[in-house]
């Protein structure tokens, strides 16, 4: 079984790309992200193969190192002039419009005896089948591969078509769709105590678990964002996608066989059995200030935080919920997940155990700062009577930057391990669970900045229970 991301892979097809290509060059992602996961990746030794940056800025190369240079500056620092040199002779760059030929034509001649290039969009959706088709009509994505980014359409239909788009030059496997909470590092971590780890197997099931909440919180908003945000909502923009990709990995059965896709087919078969959410298993809200955001409408309806209740048909989780609630303009930023245990069959103390988190749990801190493990469990005070308090167990407690999620991603894509990312069926899997209440839902509850969201909130969850709030 190999199915860490160093382990060979072993579907074929695996050589590392001998190029890569991205477009969007002088764009927000590449500043913000890109940049320094090159830099980061040159400072381990990970990257020695050309990077040709493509835009339509009227750029020359010297521009687009400065840019690198600022980017790699403001976001993580130059601890080493010599990398950053390293890095700044690997780029190139090629300005052209991307409906014109001639951007192609140039592209192929930058490309020079590139035999397997990778081609990264970071660049908005819109414009991918005109990059696709240009990448394909000039032969430069022969033999290549395309990694993606989200949003992969913006409901099932938009999906598939996009689907069809890419697979009209690019075969699935070449095809690396980037969510990039699956390349965080909590996560990784994640997957690995799952199954690496004996004990959990017994009880990670609907004979043990009650329940299985997870909450993506962000302490602040859409951060000038909002004409774009107006297009997605919550539920678009990360439940569709991180919620639900984290879910699959909470609740997906082990992989079987040592290839890259053993992962992607345990998490696909998790989707197809999630039930497809109803108005009723959805509670909408939207922070109160939203509307003054630039690009919002007066009246937006558009939700900035989203509850829901998730139900999985499998023999594993029959009758398990799992509630994911993700909102901006929480009082703290961090994503958790908190699975409670049943109650024990008998209680043979005498207390009074009604409240939900007198039950055992298992936390999972999934970041930003930190990865940790935490076990709930009860332990008696000491003293006359048999009397219990919660204590809570620390399994690992560790910080979680060490490498980002676009460096390990991009680094995968190019030696072609698709495991960390979306495949063409899962996603449209997930949309097809929130297809339905994308348009068909209750309105949008307002929330105070700061607050867990709306009061209405606790609808989708079972009477007496309450959602459990990460801490700062
Ligand atoms: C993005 C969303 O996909 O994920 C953002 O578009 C969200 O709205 C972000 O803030 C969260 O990811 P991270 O890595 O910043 O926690």
């Amino acid at each position: 079984m190999s199915l860490t991301t160093n382990a060979p892979v072993l579907d074929g097809a695996a050589e590392h790309s001998d190029a890569l290509v991205f477009f969007g060059a002088t764009g927000d992602l590449a500043y913000k992200k890109v940049f320094p996961a090159l830099y980061a990746m040159t400072k381990r030794g990970h990257l020695n193969i050309p990077v040709i940056g493509v835009a339509s800025s009227s750029w020359t190369v010297d521009d687009l190192r400065k840019r690198a240079h600022d980017s790699v500056d403001t976001h993580g620092g130059i601890d080493d002039p010599k990398v950053f040199e390293t890095l700044s002779g690997l780029l190139n760059y090629v300005d052209g419009d991307y409906l014109q030929e001639k951007t192609y034509t140039a592209l192929r001649k930058a490309l020079g005896g590139a035999k397997r290039p990778a081609h990264y969009l970071a660049i908005p959706p819109s414009l991918f089948p005109t990059v696709v088709e240009g990448l394909g009509r000039s032969g430069a994505a022969d033999n290549a591969r395309v990694i993606v980014e989200k949003p992969f359409g913006r409901d099932l239909a938009s999906a598939q078509l996009l689907n069809q788009v890419l697979h009209s030059v690019f075969p699935e496997p070449s095809i690396f769709r980037i969510d990039h909470y699956l390349g965080k590092e909590p996560i990784e971590n994640l997957l690995y105590f799952r199954f690496a780890n004996t004990f959990l197997e017994p009880i990670w099931n609907r004979n043990y678990l009650e329940s299985v909440q997870i909450t993506m919180a962000e302490n602040f908003g859409v951060q000038g964002r909002g004409k774009f945000y107006e297009e997605v909502g919550a539920l678009r923009d990360v439940v569709q996608n991180h919620m639900l990709q984290t879910t699959a990995l909470l609740a997906m059965e082990p992989p079987v066989g040592g290839t890259n896709e053993a992962l992607r087919d345990e998490k696909e078969k998790v989707f197809k059995a999630m039930r497809t959410l109803l108005p009723t298993d959805l509670v909408r809200g939207q922070f109160i200030g939203y509307r003054d955001e630039d690009g919002v409408a007066p009246a937006s309806d558009v939700e900035t935080f989203a509850a829901v209740k998730v139900m999985i048909d499998s023999w594993r989780w029959e009758g398990v919920p799992f509630f994911i609630r993700a909102g901006k303009e929480m009082p703290v930023e961090a994503t958790e997940v908190l699975a409670r245990f049943k109650r024990p069959p008998q209680q043979v103390f005498a207390e009074e155990l009604i409240d939900p988190d007198d039950s055992n749990y298992l936390r999972l801190r999934l970041g930003p700062d930190r990865v940790a493990i935490a076990l709930g469990c009860r332990a008696k005070v000491p003293g006359e009577s048999f009397v219990g308090a919660p204590v809570e167990l620390y399994l690992c407690n560790q910080s979680s930057d060490e490498m980002s999620p676009y460096e390990r991603l991009l680094g995968d894509a190019m030696s072609g391990r698709s495991m960390l990312f979306a495949r063409e069926d899962g996603v449209e899997a997930a949309w097809r669970v929130v297809n339905r209440v994308l348009d068909d839902h209750g309105p949008a509850h307002p929330y105070h900045p700061k607050t867990w969201g709306p009061s209405e909130a606790s609808a989708v969850l079972p009477q007496g229970d309450y959602w459990h709030d990460p801490e700062a």
